[in-house]
């Protein structure tokens, strides 16, 4: 049977002790990360979240029965050691901070066996990922996951610490509310005592901190978990964590302001980084123009050039008809790759085909300056040479041109432009770029819906000189939204709000709601803005997303403690899963297609 640690108490963490303790007797409490046998001494080391050290046990020391227990130790066990620090007899091990010293034990209590573990425990595991999630809590005991975790906690202190300066509240808001979808898809909780009826959880605390703005509460701040059921990828998570806040009486710059400071302060705290301030902006249209992306990556070049002026009057369809379709002709410039193997381009024309492409024409100069072209033979040379010097191209570089509308030329070159610098490794992996888009479109056309659907949410406040477009020509009304963008990721997000009744009635028009329809789903915020409400802006950071820019991860995966997989399901837990249907009848519902079934079918 396994001991207790009954009369001791653990007087240090492993890799808190040094050079300075020894001759002290501490008392020490871990998982064996690996034992040696070496005869007549043992050495063990010992792991716990601060880091590695290193016990040492001789029967003269410890006594025949501690010998005995310690002979039996194996990875993973859980034990707790008491005895004095020394300096290291052996080798002295520099990888480790506590390299310099060992316990010498004196007393050994065996407080847990282990099993074998299924992989090792140890930093850099190559284990498939489904088997580490499948035993998220071993893989929690990894030195690199851990050190994530531990960083993703001292940035939520530093960022409750620096908001509480700046006068914030921490406030929060209810998980179970009413379904007002607009965005991504809800996810549902069937009530009980109301049945029939259904709860939603929340995207965002959207319009419960609009409320607490009308209360009075003029800065709050939360730490909040928001559900989306939307499709997964590598920075997206069904439940996330936002660093959410709302301000009262302010506009653009206050809350541009406050969070760059936030910033400042708390990229400093965690990893050391110096921003300068103020941060760059670029709006939106800036943004698309010159990278194709409303969250571009400023740590490269490589931007888009419009050359639609230069190509109208050339003899190529494929340019001619996209402008003559109210499109653009764009290109990037690859510097240097205009001896690419055609294998190679043909994979970037597959590759832009795969974002809506038609197909990607190309101007490849030789070393020499003569061109190797797709379609050189629709333009005399005074238009290729034009195209050329419009592109800045040199002997050796590659020209890679779109035609299409304005929306999906953006597309494919922004991604190009990405795929061809992550494969050319064109920028600094420890670099942090940080960028504000602002001026957002208000409205973005919606052709499944076959209507205007907010771009950001239906809440966010045109700009002002753009208000008398809203009836006339809604697809061009800029907004009072900004996202805060690192390194090609976007981190947050927000906008002023709109607090005038009068324009967000207007706003509900222009998305296509009746009144009725309005005041069903959003009924509670427009009655508080029946009685005094203060102009109220905010931002939310995905949390998730800024430890994993943080700490150089792959994946959002990485710096959530028990996270989901591309079907929303949890590998430990099997959530989620059937349930007993007694449940299922006191809620009042019925399931008509079982998972299994739906299968087979
Ligand atoms: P938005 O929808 O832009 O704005 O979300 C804010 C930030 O949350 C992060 N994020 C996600 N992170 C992980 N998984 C997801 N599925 C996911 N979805 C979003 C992103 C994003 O920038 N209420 C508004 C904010 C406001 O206007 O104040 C909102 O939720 O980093
Ligand atoms: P095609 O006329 O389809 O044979 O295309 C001639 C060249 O133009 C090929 O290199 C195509 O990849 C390219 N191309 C076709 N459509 C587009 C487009 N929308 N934008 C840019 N290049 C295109």
């Amino acid at each position: 049977m396994a001991e207790t640690m009954k009369g001791l108490h653990r007087s240090h963490r492993c890799a808190e002790l040094g050079t300075a303790d020894i001759g002290e007797t501490v008392t020490v409490m871990g998982w064996v990360q690996k034992s040696r046998n070496k005869g007549g001494i043992i050495f063990v080391d010992l792991r716990d979240r601060s880091g590695i050290l290193q016990l040492i046990f001789e029967e003269a020391d410890c006594g025949s029965e501690n010998f005995q227990k310690a002979e039996k130790l194996r990875s993973e066990f859980v034990v707790a050691a008491v005895g004095k620090v020394e300096k290291r007899s052996a080798a002295v091990n520099q990888n480790l901070a506590t390299g310099e010293i060992e316990i010498r034990v004196a007393d050994l209590r065996i407080l847990s066996e282990a099993q074998t573990p299924p992989f090792p425990i140890e930093a850099g595991s190559r284990t498939k990922e489904e088997m580490r999630l499948k035993y998220r809590f071993l893989d929690l005991r990894r030195p690199d996951i851990q050190s994530k975790l531990m960083l993703r906690s001292q940035v939520a202190t530093k960022v409750r610490a620096v908001l509480a300066e700046e006068g914030f509240l921490e406030i929060e808001t209810p998980i179970l509310i009413k379904s007002t979808p607009e965005g991504a898809r809800d996810y549902l909780v069937p009530s009980r005592v109301h049945q029939g009826k259904f709860y939603a959880l929340p995207q965002s605390p959207q319009l419960f901190k609009q409320l607490l703005m009308c209360s009075g509460y003029d800065r709050y701040f939360q730490i909040a978990k928001c559900f989306r059921d939307e499709d997964l990828r590598a920075d997206r998570q069904p439940e996330f964590t936002q660093i959410d806040m709302e301000m009262s009486f302010v506009d653009v710059d206050d809350v541009i302001a406050v969070n760059e400071r936030l910033l400042q302060k708390v990229f400093k705290d965690a990893i050391g980084l110096d921003i300068e301030l103020p941060l760059p902006r670029m709006t939106w249209q800036e943004a698309m123009d010159r990278y194709g992306s409303d969250k571009p990556d400023t740590r490269f070049g490589m931007e888009l050039t419009d050359v639609s002026e230069v190509v109208k009057d050339c003899a190529f369809g494929v340019f001619t008809g996209a402008l003559a379709h109210g499109g653009s002709v764009r290109g990037i410039n690859a510097k240097g790759q205009g001896q690419m193997p055609r294998k190679k381009i043909d994979a970037l024309v597959e590759f832009a085909k795969g974002y809506g492409a038609k197909g990607l024409a190309y101007v490849a100069v030789q070393p020499d300056g003569s061109v190797k072209s797709s379609f050189a033979k629709f333009m005399t040379e005074q238009q290729m040479e034009a195209l050329q010097a419009a592109m800045g191209a040199e002997p050796g570089d590659l020209l890679l041109f779109a035609a299409d509308k304005n929306k999906i030329v953006w597309d494919v070159l922004g991604n190009l432009r990405l795929e061809i610098a992550k494969s050319l490794e064109l920028f600094d992996k420890n670099q942090f770029c940080f960028l504000w888009v602002t001026e957002f479109p208000l409205l973005e056309w919606s052709e499944e819906q076959a209507r205007f659907v907010a771009m950001h949410h239906p809440f966010t406040m045109p700009m002002e000189e753009d208000l008398d477009k809203l009836d006339s020509d809604p697809g061009a009304v800029r907004a009072k939204a900004y996202d805060i963008v690192l390194n090609g990721t976007e981190l947050g997000g927000g906008s002023v709000r709109i607090f005038q009744a009068d324009i967000q009635e207007k706003m509900f028009e222009v998305l296509g709601f009746t009144k009725e329809q309005a005041r069903e789903r959003f009924g509670f915020l427009l009655d508080a803005f029946q009685y005094g409400v203060p102009p109220h802006a905010g931002l939310a950071y995905g949390f998730d997303r800024l430890m994993m820019l943080m700490t150089g991860a792959d994946s959002i995966r990485e710096v959530i403690a028990f996270p989901k997989v591309k079907d929303a399901s949890d590998l430990m837990s099997n959530a989620p899963d059937v349930v007993d249907p007694i449940q299922i009848e006191e809620l009042g519902i019925a399931v008509t297609a079982k998972e299994e079934q739906a299968k087979t079918e």
